[in-house]
């Protein structure tokens, strides 16, 4: 037997463990596997390289993807989409295993109407995906936002400021709401989680008139421009207030442990699902047991509302 594994989309941390677990416990098992360079842009272009348990020496503690990643949205074209299946194909592999997100399961689902055999392992910061309760890097990117919110809070304490931090996740929330109540912010907006700047601006004003000196906020990106924010709350109350813009910094970084655990199950399940002859299926993590849903059930359905948004107004 012969798969391929491919990293697509923003790159996560505990992708190259993923990636391991493929690579390792396929050779175990007798299967070749190809590594596939530069996500699907590397599958039409034929760039695919037999991958040995030597390749992925040395990279359980590394971020980013080996493979390299990419955004490629021609792979939304049919003549793409049978190209990177003939390509596959010539070499006589039949699966593939897609670790991204749900941009890339879509791409996955593309292929098996050529035949190809597809398993998902979801891999993004965002925990954007459905059906699992964590994707693989989440919990690094976490790690990294909190990291960056205590250091913001000594300053900010000290200098009696209200800081903004806004953080990744594109349209979901849960960076921001587990990094809010990890790192003790006191207002959240997100997706979820909406707040006007009236709304904001009221709420600081009480938490002034109740003594508090420094103030958090955690905002998703794309909901405000917080630095034109940080503005209007300097003119419109007692704190002077700055706005930090964590960025690209959230996707870097070695992978926490709970992502390798989390990268080297999920890896290693897809191997298992692969030769069990499953496809069209993503894995997911629900309660700490590993789970399978049709690709089609991920695509056309939105993450709930996590109930520990109550939380965060009860402790803050
Ligand atoms: P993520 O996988 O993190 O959600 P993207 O949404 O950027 O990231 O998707 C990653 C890649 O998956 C895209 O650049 C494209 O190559 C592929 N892709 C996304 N949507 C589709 C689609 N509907 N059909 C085919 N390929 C897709
Ligand atoms: O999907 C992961 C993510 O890091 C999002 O949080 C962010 O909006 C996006 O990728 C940024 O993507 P790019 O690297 O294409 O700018």
């Amino acid at each position: 037997m012969k798969i391929a594994v491919l990293t697509s989309g923003g790159d996560a941390p505990g992708m190259n463990v993923a990636i391991r677990a493929v690579v390792r416990y396929g050779n175990k098992l007798g299967i070749e596997v190809f590594g596939v360079t530069n996500g699907y842009e590397g599958l039409v272009s034929n760039n695919l390289e037999l991958m040995s348990s030597k390749s992925v020496s040395g990279i359980i503690n590394r971020g980013g993807t080996i493979l390299r990643t990419s955004r490629y949205p021609a792979f939304k074209s049919e003549e793409n989409v049978l190209k990177a299946a003939n390509n596959l194909k010539e070499r006589g592999i039949d699966s593939l295993i897609v670790i991204g997100g749900d941009g890339s399961f879509a791409g996955g689902k593309a292929l098996t109407e050529y035949g190809i055999k597809v398993v998902g392992i979801p891999g993004t910061i965002d925990n954007d995906i459905y059906g699992t309760d964590y994707t693989i890097g989440f919990n690094t990117a976490l790690d990294t936002i909190v990291d960056a919110i205590d250091k913001l809070r000594d300053t900010s304490a000290s200098h009696q400021r209200c800081s903004i931090i806004e953080v990744m996740g594109r349209n979901c929330g849960d960076l921001a709401l587990h990094a809010a109540l990890s790192g003790g912010a006191e207002i959240l907006i997100t997706p979820e989680n909406p707040m006007s700047k009236v709304e904001v601006i009221d709420k600081l004003k009480k938490y002034k008139a109740k003594d508090r000196s420094h103030a958090i906020i955690v905002v998703t990106e794309k909901m405000i421009d917080v630095h034109e924010f940080a503005k209007e709350i300097t003119e419109k109350t007692e704190f002077r207030s700055v706005a930090t813009v964590l960025g690209y910094v959230q996707r870097g970084g070695s992978p926490v442990a709970y992502d390798r655990m989390l990268a080297t199950r999920m890896g290693t399940y897809a191997v298992t699902l692969l030769q069990n002859g499953e496809s069209n299926i993503a894995i997911g993590i629900e309660d700490d047991s590993l789970t399978t849903i049709p690709i089609d059930i991920v695509l056309n359905n939105k993450k709930r509302k996590s109930p520990l948004y109550k939380l965060v107004g009860e402790v803050s």
